[in-house]
């Protein structure tokens, strides 16, 4: 994308990946409105790409998010963020994206911050990355989904103890239990290996990634036997795509696929 934002940061890694990178390091990347407002301006670009199959989104080795700004927040009245939905246009993440969002969390990822990771399909971190649910500490409580991904993803025991008490919890703990897909000791482990899983997922048809992004999303919302129903359907539709015969026919002439996305 060639507009330049002041919040966040654009870049292409390697094609097929679009990157977005927070970028508020005076305030730890909190997420005001302003810095949402780019970031799904930016997704919304990315989503619509033709160069893009996969999103990487990150802050930096200190924080991934320090969570929504407090001092925006602080002020608020009911009626104000009643009327004006406040943090209901943070999940157009969730609703607008269909390429897949990947996570690379270093550092804080507090509140907010927590949560937007959360609504990512992929979560990779450091083993130091430091994650929490602390608004309880601030008179209040997890308001763009935490209580919600969090109690889905570890279970009401940890997910009680952990909003009840504003505790973080370590990289290495999010990935014991289910948070991230993957821990990794540095930095520098995390970016490279989130760049290679990001450019696996490129290298396969998209109109698959996007199918399989969608189902297992899906699995979230829905009840098993109307999930596996939903399933069906999706594994149905996908016998339309030119892709499926591609993939089939190079495995039994033992060749690669040349994917033609559609
Ligand atoms: C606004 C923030 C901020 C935040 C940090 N800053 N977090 N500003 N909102 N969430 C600012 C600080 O005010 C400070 O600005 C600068 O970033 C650096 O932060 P320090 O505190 O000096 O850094 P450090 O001592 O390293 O401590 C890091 C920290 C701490 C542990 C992450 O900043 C912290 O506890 N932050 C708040 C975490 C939090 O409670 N998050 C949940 C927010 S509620 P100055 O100007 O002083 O240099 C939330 C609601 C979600 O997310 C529900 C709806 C989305």
């Amino acid at each position: 994308s060639s507009k330049s934002y002041e919040f966040i940061q654009i870049s292409q890694p390697k094609p097929g990946v679009g990157q977005v990178t927070l970028n508020r390091p005076k305030a730890l990347n909190a997420l005001c409105t302003p810095l949402i407002n780019e970031l799904n301006e930016a997704l919304a670009d990315l989503n619509a790409s033709s160069d893009t199959s996969v999103i990487i989104l990150t802050g930096s080795q200190k924080a991934f998010a320090a969570g929504a700004d407090i001092k925006e927040m602080a002020p608020l009245t009911f009626a104000e963020a009643y009327t004006k939905s406040f943090i209901e246009s943070w999940s157009s993440l969730t609703t607008q994206v269909k390429k897949p969002i990947i996570a690379a969390v270093s550092g804080h990822a507090l509140g907010g911050g927590c949560e937007l990771a959360m609504m990512c399909d992929l979560i990779y971190c450091t083993e130091n990355a430091n994650f929490g649910q602390p608004e309880i500490k601030l008179g209040t409580l997890p308001g763009a989904g935490g209580s919600q991904r969090l109690t889905r993803a570890i279970g009401k025991a940890k997910a009680m103890e952990l909003i009840l008490t504003g505790k973080s919890f370590s990289g290495v703990e999010a990935e014991k239990w289910g948070i991230a897909a993957r821990v990794f000791p540095t930095y520098e482990a995390l970016m490279e290996e989130t760049l290679k899983t990001a450019e696996t997922i490129a290298g396969y048809s998209q109109v698959a990634v996007q199918a399989c992004k969608e189902v297992v999303n899906k699995s979230q919302d829905l009840a098993l036997r109307d999930g596996v129903e939903y399933e069906r359907r999706v594994f149905h539709s996908l016998f339309g795509s030119q892709d499926q015969k591609i993939g089939m026919k190079a495995f039994a002439e033992k060749k690669k696929a040349e994917w033609t996305h559609s």
